[in-house]
C-alpha cells in the first residue's frame, strides 16, 4: 500500500443530514451562514487543505427539489455528488460506492460531517499525518481528530441515578474528518454487517467499526473551530465568528 497523499486520497463530505435538532426547515447542510451555506465553508476548508485530489458529498435523496443550491455548491467544488442513506452509515456506504463506480482509485478516506463546516486545514493535515504511521499496536489505518474534555461526565440509568464518573483525564470529544485506509474499512464495515443486529446497533461510526475489527485508532489533536453545528445556540456561535461580518 504506498502511502497516503492527495492522488491516492478522497474527503468524503456528509452533508445528507436533515438536521432537526437545529429546528430549521431546511437540510442543515443548506443553512446559510452569512449568506453562504455550510456546505460551502464545510468544502471550502477541505479544498483548501489540499490532503486530496477527489472529493465526494452525500446530500440528501431529494435535494434538486428540496435543496438545489447543496447540488451547485458540490458543483462548484469539483465534487462528486451522491444521495446518502437513512443513517450516517449508509451515507458512508453510499460515498464509498460513488468512488467505486466513477473507478476513483484512492487507497485513503477523509471522512468528515458537514455540521463542522469551520475545520481548519490543519486538522486534515494531522489526520493525514496519522495514516500509515507506526503504532506500538501496529500500522495505522484509522485517525480521529479529538480534544480533551472539560466537563465532568457521568454515566446514569434509566431513572437518572448516577452510576459512575469516568476519569475525565482519560476520554476525548470526538471530531471529524476522521481518516481511513479504505480497505480496512470496508473490512471492518463487512465484519460489522456480519454481526448480530444488537450487536452491530451499537458500532454507530466508522472508527468503532474499526476498533472493534481490533484496528488501532490513532488521535491527534482536534481545534475548537471544527465544532459541530446541531443546536439553535451553535448556530448563533457560527454566525458570530464566521463569514463575512464576523469581526
Ligand atoms: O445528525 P448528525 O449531525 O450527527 O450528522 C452528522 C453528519 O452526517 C452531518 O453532516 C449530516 O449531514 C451527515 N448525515 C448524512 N446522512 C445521514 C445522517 C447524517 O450524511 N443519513
Amino acid at each position: 500500500m504506498s502511502s497516503a497523499s492527495a492522488a491516492n486520497t478522497a474527503v468524503i463530505v456528509l452533508a445528507a443530514g436533515s438536521g432537526t435538532r437545529l429546528g430549521e426547515p431546511i437540510p442543515k447542510a443548506a443553512v446559510r451562514v452569512h449568506g453562504r451555506t455550510l456546505l460551502d465553508y464545510a468544502l471550502e476548508g477541505a479544498l483548501a487543505s489540499g490532503v486530496a485530489e477527489h472529493v465526494v458529498v452525500t446530500v440528501p435523496a431529494d435535494c434538486s427539489v428540496s435543496c438545489p443550491e447543496l447540488l451547485e455548491d458540490a458543483r462548484r467544488a469539483g465534487a462528486l455528488i451522491t444521495a446518502g442513506g437513512d443513517t450516517r452509515t449508509a451515507s458512508v456506504v453510499a460515498a464509498l460506492d460513488a468512488l467505486k463506480d466513477a473507478q476513483v482509485p484512492v487507497d485513503y478516506v477523509l471522512i468528515h460531517d458537514c455540521a463542522r463546516a469551520f475545520t481548519p486545514p490543519q486538522v486534515y493535515h494531522r489526520v493525514l499525518a496519522g495514516l500509515g504511521s507506526e503504532s506500538s499496536q501496529g500500522v495505522v489505518r484509522a485517525v480521529i481528530p479529538v480534544l480533551p474534555v472539560v466537563d465532568t461526565v457521568k454515566t446514569v440509568d434509566s431513572a437518572g441515578l448516577v452510576t459512575g464518573t469516568p476519569s475525565r483525564a482519560q476520554m476525548r470529544a470526538v471530531q471529524t474528518p476522521q481518516g481511513f485506509e479504505v480497505a480496512a474499512l470496508l473490512a471492518a464495515h463487512e465484519r460489522s454487517r456480519s454481526l448480530p443486529a444488537e450487536e452491530a446497533e451499537l458500532l454507530t461510526d466508522d472508527a468503532m467499526a474499526m476498533e472493534a475489527a481490533g484496528e488501532p485508532v490513532l488521535t491527534v489533536a482536534g481545534d475548537a473551530d471544527a465544532f459541530k453545528v446541531t443546536t439553535p445556540m451553535d448556530l448563533r456561535v457560527a454566525r458570530a465568528l464566521f463569514g463575512d461580518s464576523a469581526a
